[in-house]
C-alpha cells in the first residue's frame, strides 16, 4: 500500500434537533427516534445486469439486504445504549477505559460521549471508493493551513482504523476527491463557477453509483465528502444530493452557506508548516500571561475590518491587534504569552486559529456569524471559549475585563484539559483529532437509517 501521502500542495445550540445532540445532551423530553429514511428502488427489474441469471441476481439482493439488516440493528443497538448512558448525569464517565475517562465540564454528557466513543471503535467501518486517480483524488495538503484536509485523507486511507476493504460492512462510504488539489489543479483563474471542478465531482459520483448500487440506495446520506479548503461547500453544491443529503466534513462550517449540523461535521483548521505537531503545543502558566488579548493576521472580511477599526491602532496594550507583527517579534510567543487569543473570520468562518489557541492555553474568543465549532456536539464550548458577537467587537475589552481571574483560571485549565481532542499524532492516538473527527461523522451516520426495499 502506498505510504506517502500528503500532496505538496451562539455557542451553537441546535434549533433542527437530531436525536443524537440530543442525547449526548443528557435527556430533554420523550423525543422517540425518528430516522430519515430513504426508500430508493434497488435494481428494480429493469435494472438487472444482463450478464448474470436471474436467481443469483435474487441471492445477492438477499445477502445484501440481511448484511444492511444486520449493520442497521448494530446501529440501533448503539443508538439505544447511548441514549441509556445519556440518562446518567454525571460528570465523569462511568464506563471503563485504559487510557482516558472523560470527565468534567468540558463535555455535553461525559458519559454518553464515552458510550458513543466506545460503540464507534466497536462498529465503525468506513468503504474508501478506490476510484479516481492522484493527485486529485486520494490526496491533500499536510503543510499548509489547509493541512487537516491532508492529514484526514492519510489517516482514512492509510491506517486500517476504521477502514473496510468489504462494502458489505461499511456503515459509510467515503468519496474521496481532494478538493484543494481539484483547485490547484483545475481551478481557471477568475472563473469562480469553478465548471471543470464541478464536471470532476458530477462524472465521479455517476461512476460510483452506476458501477456500485449504494449512492443510489441512501441518495448519498451514508457517504461523506472531506474538504479544508474554503470551497468546499461550493464544490459540493453541483450534486444536489450531496450538497442536501450526504455528510460533509468541512472547515468552512458557515450555516449561511448551507452548512447544516445535523448531517454535516465541522473539520478544525489546522496549520501545521512542517506537517507535524512539534514544538507547537506549551504556553506560560496563567500568571505569566501578561497580554490580555492579542491577535495577528490579514485585513480580510468584514468582521476583522472592524475589529482592525476598533483595536488597531489603540494604544491599550492589554488588546494588541496587528496586520504584520513588528520586527523580531514570533506569533508563537505571543499566543503563549497571551490569555486570550481573539479568533475573529476572515473571508470563510474557518481558520487554524482556535486551534493554534488551544495549543498554546490561550483561550479562545471566537467571533464569527453563523459559525458551528468543532465537535460542538461533545463538547461545551462555553465552558472553555468566550463567544463574543461581531456588533460588541467595541466592547471586546470590557467583556473580557468582565471575566473574574477565578472564571478565566477554570477555563484555561480547560483549554488544556481538551487539547487532547485536538492533538494531530504522527499514527493516530484514541481521542485525538483523527478518532474526534472520525466520532462526528459516527453521530452523523446514527441520525440516519439506511433501507433498501419499500415497506
Ligand atoms: C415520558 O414517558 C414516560 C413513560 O413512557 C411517561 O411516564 C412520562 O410522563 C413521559 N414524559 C414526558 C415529558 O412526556
Ligand atoms: C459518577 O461516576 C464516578 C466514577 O465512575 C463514581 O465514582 C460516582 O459514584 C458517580 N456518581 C454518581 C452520582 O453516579
Ligand atoms: C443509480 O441511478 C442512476 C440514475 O438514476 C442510474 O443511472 C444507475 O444505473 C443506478 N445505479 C445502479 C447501480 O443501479
Ligand atoms: C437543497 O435542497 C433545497 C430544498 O429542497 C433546494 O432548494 C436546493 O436547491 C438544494 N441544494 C442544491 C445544491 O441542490
Ligand atoms: C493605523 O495607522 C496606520 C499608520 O499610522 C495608518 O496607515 C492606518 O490607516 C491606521 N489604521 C486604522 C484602522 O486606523
Ligand atoms: C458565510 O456565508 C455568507 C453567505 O454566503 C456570507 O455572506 C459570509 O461572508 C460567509 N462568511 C463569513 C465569514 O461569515
Ligand atoms: C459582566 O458580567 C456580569 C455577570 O457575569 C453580566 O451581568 C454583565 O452584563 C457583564 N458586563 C459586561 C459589560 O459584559
Amino acid at each position: 500500500m502506498r505510504n506517502n501521502y500528503c500532496s505538496s500542495s451562539s455557542f451553537f445550540f441546535l434549533a433542527v434537533v437530531s436525536l443524537l445532540v440530543f442525547t449526548l445532551n443528557g435527556p430533554a423530553g420523550n423525543s422517540s427516534w425518528s430516522p430519515l429514511t430513504w426508500n430508493a428502488g434497488f435494481l428494480g427489474s429493469d435494472q438487472v445486469p444482463e450478464q448474470k441469471q436471474l436467481p443469483q441476481v435474487v441471492d445477492e439482493i438477499v445477502r445484501r439486504y440481511n448484511k444492511l439488516e444486520k449493520l442497521e440493528s448494530g446501529l440501533a443497538r448503539a443508538r439505544s445504549f447511548i441514549r441509556q448512558a445519556a440518562l446518567i448525569r454525571n460528570s465523569t464517565s462511568t464506563h471503563q477505559d485504559p487510557d482516558y475517562v472523560p470527565c468534567g465540564p468540558i463535555y455535553r454528557n461525559a458519559n454518553a460521549f464515552h458510550r458513543s466513543y466506545l460503540e464507534m471503535e466497536k462498529l465503525f467501518k468506513i468503504y474508501v471508493y478506490e476510484e479516481g486517480e492522484l493527485p486529485l483524488f486520494h490526496d491533500g495538503p499536510c503543510k499548509d493551513i489547509y493541512s487537516s484536509e491532508g492529514l484526514l485523507f492519510r489517516d482514512l486511507e492509510f491506517y486500517n482504523i476504521y477502514r473496510t476493504k468489504d462494502y458489505d460492512k461499511a456503515m459509510v462510504f467515503f468519496l474521496p476527491f481532494g478538493v484543494t488539489e481539484l483547485v490547484q489543479y483545475l481551478y481557471v483563474p477568475g472563473d469562480y463557477k469553478l465548471p471543470d471542478i464541478g464536471r470532476t465531482v458530477v462524472d465521479y459520483i455517476n461512476t460510483i453509483s452506476i458501477k456500485y448500487p449504494f449512492w443510489n440506495r441512501s441518495l448519498g446520506a451514508d457517504h461523506f465528502m472531506l474538504a479544508c479548503h474554503d470551497w468546499g461547500p461550493q464544490t459540493s453544491k453541483f450534486v444536489p444530493n450531496l450538497f442536501n443529503k450526504s455528510i460533509r466534513v468541512l472547515c468552512n462550517a458557515n450555516t449561511s452557506e448551507g452548512f447544516n449540523p445535523s448531517k454535516d461535521v465541522t473539520l478544525p483548521g489546522l496549520y501545521l508548516r512542517t506537517g507535524k505537531l512539534r514544538g507547537l503545543l506549551g504556553g506560560l502558566s496563567p500568571s505569566h500571561r501578561s497580554i490580555l488579548a492579542f491577535f495577528a493576521g490579514g485585513e480580510h472580511g468584514y468582521i476583522r475590518s472592524l475589529l482592525f477599526q476598533h483595536w488597531k491602532n489603540s494604544t491599550d496594550q492589554d488588546i494588541q491587534v496587528f496586520e504584520y507583527l513588528p520586527r523580531g517579534v514570533s506569533y508563537k510567543s505571543m499566543i503563549r504569552k497571551s490569555k486570550f487569543c481573539l479568533c475573529p473570520s476572515g473571508y470563510e468562518v474557518g481558520s487554524p486559529r482556535i486551534v493554534e489557541s488551544i495549543y498554546a492555553g490561550c483561550v479562545p474568543v471566537i467571533i464569527k456569524d453563523g459559525y458551528v465549532p468543532p465537535f460542538s456536539d461533545v463538547l461545551n464550548w462555553k465552558t472553555f471559549s468566550v463567544k463574543v458577537e461581531v456588533k460588541e467587537i467595541p466592547n471586546l475589552k470590557k467583556i473580557l475585563m468582565n471575566i473574574s481571574q477565578r472564571q478565566y483560571l477554570r477555563m484555561q485549565r480547560r483549554v488544556k484539559q481538551v487539547q487532547r481532542h485536538f492533538v494531530v499524532n504522527e499514527t493516530p492516538k484514541r481521542f485525538d483529532i483523527f478518532h474526534m473527527t472520525v466520532h462526528s461523522i459516527w453521530l452523523r451516520r446514527l441520525n440516519v437509517q439506511i433501507k433498501d426495499f419499500d415497506d
